[in-house]
């Protein structure tokens, strides 16, 4: 892609051997936010590509799209809709299931919280499987929305080589470390 800034936002991201599990080669974002360029630079490069893109929703995934969904809604003037975990929500929602290495979760949405025929993108921070970017474009589109295209920090290998999901662009920034 070329853009300078990449490099750094990798760069920022940390690596947690077996964490949270053995095998598992954590990565850690918490220190991207630690870092006000990397962080800036994130948040900007999201903004820079969806500001002139008609988008009115931006949904991010509990926990870590919580961290850079808010950032880009406002600076492209956009709502953010967060999507949960069960049982967090308090009014009436939609729920969509989705497989996990064992067993499954579930994301929620607020009914109310879009108009059919809104544009929205959706951000978290990691791609693996794509399971559950899946879950969260089907509780939008389900109520209506377009999901113009996902977005996401880190990107396994794979997912990056084949940037698409569920017939839509995904868009990702950096490899893991
Ligand atoms: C991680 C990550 C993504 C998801 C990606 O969240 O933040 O949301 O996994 O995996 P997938 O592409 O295989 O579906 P996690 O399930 O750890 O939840 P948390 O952010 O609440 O800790």
């Amino acid at each position: 892609k070329g853009d300078p800034r990449l490099q750094a936002i990798s760069e920022a991201i940390s690596v947690i051997p077996h964490f949270p599990k053995p095998g598992i080669m954590f990565q850690d974002i918490t220190t991207l936010l630690l870092n006000h360029k990397a962080f800036k630079d994130t948040v900007d490069i999201f903004v820079e590509r969806y500001r002139d893109m008609g988008i009115s929703v931006v949904a991010g995934i509990e926990a870590r799209g919580f961290m850079f969904g808010p950032s880009v809604a406002l600076a492209i003037g956009a709502k953010f809709v967060p999507l949960r975990k069960p049982g967090k929500l308090p009014a009436k929602v939609v729920s969509q299931a989705y497989e996990l290495e064992y067993g499954t979760d579930c994301l929620e949405m607020h009914i109310d919280a879009i108009q059919h025929g809104e544009r929205a993108v959706v951000i978290d921070d990691l791609v693996a499987t794509g399971g559950t970017l899946s879950a969260a474009m089907k509780l939008l589109e389900c109520r209506g929305a377009e999901v113009v295209e996902c977005a996401c920090v880190i990107g396994l290998p794979d997912v990056k080589r084949q940037p698409r999901l569920n017939g839509k662009p995904l868009y990702i920034l950096v490899e893991p470390r």
